[in-house]
């Protein structure tokens, strides 16, 4: 059988792979952001992931206003990435693992979950940044992208996307390969792009949920998406998908790294490393 042997979950600001296209790590305004890396790559090369699941939201480059599932599943050979507009390099296409795709959606389908399968799907800056940081010398492993809305409200809750993770959870633990899975999380943390709080921080609350994701995610799950909007910001609601990764921990949860730097463009950029251990 398949085992989770943790979550990460990043932040994904565009200026990021921008920095990284421009070799510019090491600057001081990079520098403090880059730092918190070294930790979860060393923990990457310890346990040695088979396979990804890349929870993440598309911002316009897969699904437009026009048709926006608020649950989508990859389940495509491989992901494309293009041109968002926001000068970024276009990265090669990203390795994906059918059968892994197609277990999690019969399983998700089963419980309940009302799914889009998506077998070509085009992967944006919130799929690309993380492999870039986790994977700097390429090679990712496969992965199986899982869109989840946050552009065109109304947004699933905390509460549904905390229960689509543990589905997600319970599907890889049931997938009848002896693989080891990574499930990654992207967006956040508290960041509001446009409008009168345009440049919205709320450190207080960023720092509430790192200790609430690390131990107890419920005061989490007891939240509408719409305090999310208040708490975290109008593009803080990525926060969702942060919560659907907790919910894809299914053993013992312990911390093994974080990092919390402000700001990144407008973003309070974060990085948390879950590690996940079964229990009998
Ligand atoms: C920024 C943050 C995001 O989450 C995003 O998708 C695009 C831009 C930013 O802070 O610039
Ligand atoms: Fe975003």
């Amino acid at each position: 059988m398949a085992t989770i042997v943790g979550g990460l979950a990043v932040s994904h600001v565009p200026a990021i792979g921008n920095a990284i296209a421009n070799h510019r790590e090491g600057e001081p305004y990079w520098k403090p952001f880059f730092d918190g890396f070294p930790a979860a790559r060393a923990w990457l090369d310890r346990v040695k992931p088979d396979l990804a699941v890349v929870l993440y939201n598309d911002h316009g480059l897969n699904f437009f206003l026009d048709k926006l599932p608020t649950f989508a599943v990859g389940a495509a050979p491989e992901y494309c990435n293009a041109d968002e507009g926001w000068g970024l390099p276009v990265l090669a296409p990203f390795a994906g693992d059918r059968d892994l795709s197609w277990h999690i959606i019969e399983h998700l389908v089963a419980q309940e979950f009302d799914l889009t399968t998506c077998q070509e799907m085009l992967v944006d800056h919130a799929f690309c940044i993380p492999m870039e940081l986790f994977w700097p010398q390429g090679a990712p492993p496969p992965a199986v992208p899982v869109a989840i809305n946050t552009v065109q409200h109304p947004l699933p809750s905390p509460r549904r996307c905390f229960r689509l993770g543990q589905a997600i959870g319970r599907a890889i633990e049931t997938y009848d390969k002896d693989l080891k899975v990574v499930v990654i999380a992207t967006g956040g943390l508290s960041h509001q792009l446009e409008g009168e709080r345009a440049g919205f921080i709320n450190r207080d609350f960023d720092q509430m949920c790192l200790e609430a994701l690390a131990t107890d995610p419920s005061p989490l799950t007891a939240l509408s998406s719409l305090d999310l909007v208040e708490q975290a910001g109008s593009q803080g609601v990525e926060l969702l998908m942060w919560i659907a990764m907790r919910g894809a921990m299914t053993g013992q949860v312990s911390r093994v790294h974080q990092h919390y730097h402000i700001p990144i463009s407008n973003t309070a950029a974060a990085l948390l490393v879950l590690e996940n251990t079964p229990v009998a």
